[in-house]
């Protein structure tokens, strides 16, 4: 059975030690005691050891936004797996925001790629070997999407960052599936569209590698847009494993979106 898990991507935002430490203080407790979905919180890198240490006593899980994949090296800036391991758990990799290039020439987006396939999926291998859970976000833009792209372009990046894994470990790592147009717009697909894209798309891509039991296996998030409003509708559906919240994971509401999510996977479950 896939458990559901809900992360919140902070992006930079609540980067400053004071700021972060007060929003996780104002909602761990409640964020704890929420059951049936795993929660995970995606600071940036500045207070991620100050954030770990309030997080020890509770199974709210911590993942990093991004890293390199080598663990030492004169990469300046770039922080290693080596560095994450025992840090926390989680790493979200591929976010559409670093492959297109917007974190570094937000003007210029599309136009230079921080994070290509052979990026993520050396990344991807990086984290499983330092036993961090890769979040792998997939996804195709607005004019990919009209092109009626979606299909072949998202399976083409599943099969790219999970290039030479086993199937065991592909079982340990979540995928996101985001379209661009969706992350930040307010204009999130619709769930049945997510839960198609899911099932076909991206498990089908799966399981035409790996096999039908491992496509069964791997979690899958629905990431764009998700709000306390549409949270229920995309967790009641069958192929959609949770959510990767960008905007609303910055709001004490955020744990109202958590325990949605888990009363909506709860419902659907019995129905
Ligand atoms: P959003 O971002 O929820 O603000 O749309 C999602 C993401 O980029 O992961």
């Amino acid at each position: 059975m896939r458990i559901p898990i809900i992360a919140g991507n902070w992006k930079m935002n609540l980067g400053r030690v004071d700021e972060a430490l007060a929003f996780v203080r104002s909602i761990r407790h409640r964020l704890n005691e929420i059951e049936g979905v795993e929660r995970v919180l995606c600071p940036p890198f500045t207070v991620l050891a100050a954030v770990a240490d309030i997080l020890r006593p509770t199974h709210i899980g911590l993942g990093a936004q991004t890293m390199h994949w080598d663990d030492r090296g004169a990469y300046t800036g770039e922080v290693s797996p080596a560095m994450l391991a025992g840090l926390c758990q989680y790493v979200i990799l591929g976010h559409s925001e670093r492959r297109t290039g917007r974190v570094a020439f937000p003007d210029h987006a599309a136009q230079v790629s921080v994070e290509n396939d052979t990026a993520v999926n050396r990344k991807v291998h990086a984290a499983l070997a330092h036993d961090l859970i890769p979040i792998i976000c997939v996804g195709e833009n607005l004019a990919q999407n009209e092109a009626g792209q979606t299909h072949e372009f998202v399976g083409g990046q599943v099969r790219a960052a999970l290039e030479g894994l086993t199937a065991k470990q592909v079982e340990r790592c979540v995928i996101a599936y985001e379209p661009l147009w969706a992350i930040g717009t307010g204009k999130a697909a619709t769930p049945a569209d997510a839960n198609r894209i899911i099932g076909l798309t991206i498990r089908g891509a799966i399981a035409e590698v790996f096999g039908e039991a491992t496509a069964a296996a791997v979690r899958v998030q629905y990431g764009g847009s998700v709000n306390l409003e549409n949270i229920a509708a995309f967790m009641s559906m069958p192929e959609v494993d949770g959510a990767l919240v960008g905007g609303a994971s910055l709001k004490p509401d955020f744990v109202e979106l958590v325990r949605q999510a888990a009363l909506a996977r709860c419902w659907s479950k019995r129905t």
